[in-house]
């Protein structure tokens, strides 16, 4: 798989944004971030009631605000990107912002903790992507992108299995889309944030039931986070400004090709290059035995 996708985009065009989540944090600095470029967004939130504030940043000529849950089933997201298309005809850039970061021991959680989890970081970013596709293929044009996480390559601290998992997941499918949707021009563009200053980090716990033997790393992985929340090292709107420089190949990106994969913050870059330095060196050691099954092997 290229590490970039050389498809030609014009990008001396406004630009017109899809975001999802822009209640609070990443998806909030995104908003300001595109308007300051000039470009139209279209802000989605749960509850409507939540981004009235948005309207302060742009007239109605350059930001519509919608309510969007990316859990509703398939048809209530298709009927709400079809009301975004008509917007402004036309839909540029899909930003899957929306998720959640549960924290909770794996058992405790069971499978319906990861179901639940899966339902917003998976299922929804899915749900939402396959209604936009239809209008970028016959446009023969668009950006996906897909927000994944460190925590996918950097999981050994307890209880974000879950989170991670749906995140190494919807990687994998950004990675495929990316295969899929090059015969149509369309990018697909998959950040991986490292940890940001927003409210991501106390997001809800979906644990099932409370075993007792995990109640002593329950309680520490808890002062962990309650001690982290407020410190963590990235800023969201300088992330988003990154984003914004390189989906619109400008700015700190313009003498950059497109990238699959773009990591955000000195923590991600630290953890992503550990976890490929420890596959690279895994598949050395292991090597000869790996080798070893195929039927043209002596
Ligand atoms: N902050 C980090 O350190 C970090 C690191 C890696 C990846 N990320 C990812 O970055 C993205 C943004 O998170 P954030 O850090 O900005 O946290 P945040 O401030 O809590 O924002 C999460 C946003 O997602 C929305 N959301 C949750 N469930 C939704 C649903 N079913 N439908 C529509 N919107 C929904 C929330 O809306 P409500 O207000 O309605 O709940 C909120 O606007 C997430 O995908 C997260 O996993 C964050």
């Amino acid at each position: 798989m290229a590490i970039t996708q050389d498809i030609p985009q014009d990008n001396s065009s406004t630009k017109v944004w899809l975001i999802t989540g822009t209640s609070s944090g990443m998806g909030r600095a995104l908003v300001k971030s595109a308007l300051e470029r000039n470009d139209k967004v279209i802000a989605t939130a749960r509850v409507l009631e939540q981004i009235q504030d948005l309207r302060s940043l742009a007239d109605s000529s350059r930001l519509y605000l919608m309510q969007l849950d990316i859990t509703d089933s398939q048809d209530v997201i298709n009927s709400k990107v079809t009301e975004a298309v008509e917007v402004w005809g036309h839909i540029d850039v899909l930003v899957n912002n929306a998720g959640t970061g549960v924290k909770m021991i794996l058992e405790e959680g069971g499978v319906e903790g990861i179901i639940r989890q899966f339902k917003t970081n998976v299922f929804g970013v899915m749900a939402v992507t396959y209604a936009v596709l239809p209008h970028m293929r016959r446009r023969l044009s668009g950006t996906i992108v897909i927000t994944g996480s460190r925590s996918a390559f950097a999981n050994e601290f307890p209880s974000v299995g879950t989170y991670a998992a749906s995140k190494a997941a919807i990687h994998a499918l950004g990675e495929s889309l990316a295969t899929e949707l090059r015969p149509f021009s369309i990018r697909v563009l998959i950040i991986q944030p490292g940890s940001f200053r927003t409210d991501c980090i106390m997001h809800p716990n979906y644990a099932q039931k409370k075993i007792k033997d995990y109640q002593e790393v329950d309680q520490k992985t808890k002062s962990f986070f309650l001690a982290l929340n407020g410190k963590q090292p990235n800023d969201p709107a300088r992330g988003m400004d990154i984003v914004v420089d390189v989906v619109r190949g400008e700015g700190r990106a313009a003498d950059k090709p497109f990238p699959l994969w773009l990591a955000l913050g000195a923590d991600a870059v630290r953890d992503i290059r550990a976890k490929a330095t420890r596959i690279v060196e895994s598949l050395d050691v292991y090597q000869d035995l790996s080798v070893a099954v195929g039927y043209d092997q002596p």
